[in-house]
């Protein structure tokens, strides 16, 4: 069973076969729209989520397809001590697709060793959240036209940030891609991260504090939220949260064709203000998702024999 729980399970050329899919799906709705008729996704959110799990659902349903959606950890059998591996093996009697969302990292991985349908994972704890990227690499593409030869800098929590992790893994994997890590000392990107996918690939990078100097050589500033949940004690939080607020003033520092992308929830980190700024990306980042995920959840139920047809993408035999 083929499943999603790191942006790496999914080859370059599959990213590229998603994109074309989730283009084709943006020109032409209608032919999509009955496809997973009888199909049902069910979306197991252990976390908080507006996005992803809404995400997930719409993208099921602009499919023609079902959801089953567990209202909240709180209110399912996890709250009665009920394992991930047996949530999965249950969850596979009911649905045909699993989106699973837990503050664990690794629940996604045991999930999808247990479950006899496919999982993607929504996020698990502090490491990855594959589907995001996605969303990163669609607008990626869609607004530079090209996901090569770029400089990334991304902001803010590098640490606890999974969908920084993800995003890595997967520019890491275009040529001429640079990164710039813009962060607290405190917040830098784990060194697991930092040695696998970009000194090992011999990519060039900086590390730094300095939003403001960073961003002239920038073609795309990708924020982030300090990670709340994730911190061991608020009063590292509070001293951290505010560490950079990307205003209007500041966008002055960029240069015209610096896009700048957020996955949200934003709290501080980017003024209202700046919204209204065209190289603003990251309610176009939302949209994006969706296609990508009706691009995924099509793939995967092909790859599980339980669609077929030409709109169907193929995934590639690794
Ligand atoms: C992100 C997440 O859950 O990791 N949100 C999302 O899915 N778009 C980012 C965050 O919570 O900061």
């Amino acid at each position: 069973m083929r499943n999603v729980i790191d942006i790496l399970d999914l080859s370059t050329q599959e990213i590229d076969s998603l994109i074309e899919t989730a283009l084709d799906i943006i020109d032409d709705p209608a032919k999509y729209s009955d496809i997973c008729r009888g199909k049902k996704l069910a979306t197991l959110f252990f976390e908080p989520s507006t996005r992803t799990r809404m995400s997930f659902e719409a993208a099921m349903y602009e499919l023609g397809g079902n959801v089953l959606s567990m209202a909240s950890a709180a209110s399912s059998s996890a709250a009665k001590g009920e394992s991930v591996a047996d949530t999965a093996k249950v969850i596979s009697c009911y649905a045909d697709i699993i989106a699973m969302r837990h503050p664990k990292e690794g629940a996604a991985l045991v999930a999808a060793n247990n479950a006899s349908i496919p999982v993607i994972n929504a996020g698990d704890g502090g490491h990855c959240h594959p589907t995001q990227t996605l969303a990163d690499l669609l607008t990626i593409k869609r607004e530079k036209g090209t996901l090569s030869g770029l400089t990334v800098g991304i902001c803010g929590d590098l640490k606890f940030g999974r969908t920084v992790h993800s995003l890595i893994n997967a520019m890491s994997r275009y040529e001429g891609t640079r990164f710039v890590l813009i962060s607290p000392e405190e917040l830098r990107v784990p060194d697991y991260v930092i040695d696998e996918s970009i000194v090992r690939k011999g990519i060039p990078y900086t590390e730094t504090a300095d939003l403001d100097a960073a961003m002239p050589e920038l073609d795309i500033l990708y924020m982030t939220r300090i990670q709340r949940e994730r911190f061991f004690n608020e009063e590292d939080y509070l001293r951290l949260k505010d560490s950079y607020i990307l205003t209007a003033d500041r966008m002055k520092n960029a240069g015209p064709q610096m896009i700048v992308m957020h996955p949200l929830p934003r709290v501080n980190e980017i003024s209202v203000a700046v919204d209204d700024d065209e190289r603003a990306c990251y309610f176009k980042q939302v949209l994006n998702g969706k296609y990508m995920r009706m691009a995924l959840i099509l793939m995967l139920l092909g790859e599980a024999g339980k669609l077929s047809g030409p709109a169907v993408p193929r995934m590639i035999q690794l």
